[in-house]
C-alpha cells in the first residue's frame, strides 16, 4: 500500500492513475463497518484510496475531538491487510491551508437531528468532504448508512455541484447485540458497553418515538432525539459522555 501524508505529491500520483477509483474517506479507528465499504469498493473500482483526517472542523466539543480514537498503526495493518492500494494521512495544516476561512453550508437537513445538537458539524462534515473529493478525484465514494444524515447530505451535495462521483451507501454493520459499529463504542466502558445494545433494541419496536425516549431516558441514556422522518427512524443519546447514535428503515409505527 502505498501512503501519502503530503498532499502534492499524491496529487501527482494521482495524475497517473488512468484507472477507476473508489475513495472510502475515514477518521481511522477502523472497524468492520469501514472494512465493508472498502470490500465494496474494492468489487467496483480498479483502485481503492482510502484517507484518515480526524476532521478538527466537524468536533463542537473540543474533549470529544481530543477523546477521539487514533490508532494509526493497527489502521495501516488492516488496510494493507485488506489490500487497499493508496492511503492518505494529511495534515490539518494541508487540509486547511485557508484556516477554515471558507466553509460549505446546506442550509435545511443539515440543521435537523444531530445539526441541532452539534451546531456546525455538517458544515464541518461537507468541506472537508469536498476537499477530499478535490483532491482524490474518485468515479464513486462510499459512506455507511449508520450516518444516514451524513450520507444524505453528501448524496445532495454531490448533485448541487455537479460533481461526477457517484455516492455510494453502504449498509450499517452490527454487533452481535445489534449495537452498530462505530469507532466511538472503544469509548465506552464495559458497563456502558453492555447497556448500548438498547437502543437497536428499542428503535426496532413497533411504538411511538415517545416511547423509545422514555424508555432509553430510564435506563440511563440521555436522549437527544427518537425522530421518524419519512420511513426512518433516527436515535441519538448519550451513555456517559459517549454519544451513539443509530438509525433503521422502518415500515409502519404506532402504539
Ligand atoms: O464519517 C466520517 O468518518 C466522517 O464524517 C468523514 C466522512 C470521514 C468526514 O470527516
Amino acid at each position: 500500500m502505498e501512503i501519502f501524508k503530503d498532499i502534492k505529491k499524491f496529487k501527482n500520483r494521482r495524475k497517473e492513475i488512468k484507472k477507476t477509483v473508489g475513495f472510502v474517506p475515514t477518521m481511522g479507528a477502523l472497524h468492520e463497518g469501514h472494512l465493508s465499504l472498502i470490500k465494496k469498493s474494492k468489487l467496483e473500482n480498479e483502485i481503492t484510496i482510502v484517507s484518515i483526517f480526524v476532521n478538527p472542523t466537524q468536533f463542537n466539543d473540543k474533549n470529544d475531538l481530543k477523546k477521539y480514537p487514533r490508532p494509526l498503526k493497527k489502521d495501516i495493518k488492516l488496510l494493507s491487510d485488506e489490500k487497499v492500494d493508496i492511503l492518505i494521512t494529511p495534515s490539518y495544516e494541508e487540509i486547511y491551508p485557508d484556516g477554515y476561512r471558507y466553509k460549505l453550508t446546506e442550509t435545511d437537513f443539515s440543521k435537523k437531528l444531530c445539526g441541532k445538537f452539534r451546531p456546525g458539524h455538517f458544515d464541518g462534515v461537507l468541506t472537508v468532504v469536498m476537499k477530499l473529493f478535490n483532491i482524490v478525484k474518485p468515479d464513486k465514494a462510499y459512506f455507511g448508512e449508520k450516518d444516514y444524515q451524513q450520507y444524505v447530505l453528501i448524496k445532495e451535495m454531490a448533485k448541487a455541484f455537479f460533481l461526477d462521483i457517484e455516492i455510494v451507501a453502504c449498509p450499517t454493520v452490527r454487533e452481535p447485540d445489534g449495537l452498530a459499529k462505530s469507532s466511538r463504542n472503544l469509548l465506552l466502558n464495559p458497563k456502558e458497553r453492555k447497556k448500548a445494545s438498547l437502543i437497536f433494541e428499542t428503535m426496532v419496536k413497533n411504538i411511538s418515538d415517545e416511547s423509545v425516549k422514555k424508555i432509553l431516558n430510564e435506563n440511563g441514556f440521555k436522549v437527544e432525539y427518537v425522530e421518524t422522518i419519512n420511513d426512518r427512524r433516527f436515535v441519538a443519546a448519550k451513555l456517559g459522555n459517549v454519544r451513539l447514535i443509530d438509525n433503521i428503515k422502518i415500515s409502519r409505527r404506532k402504539e
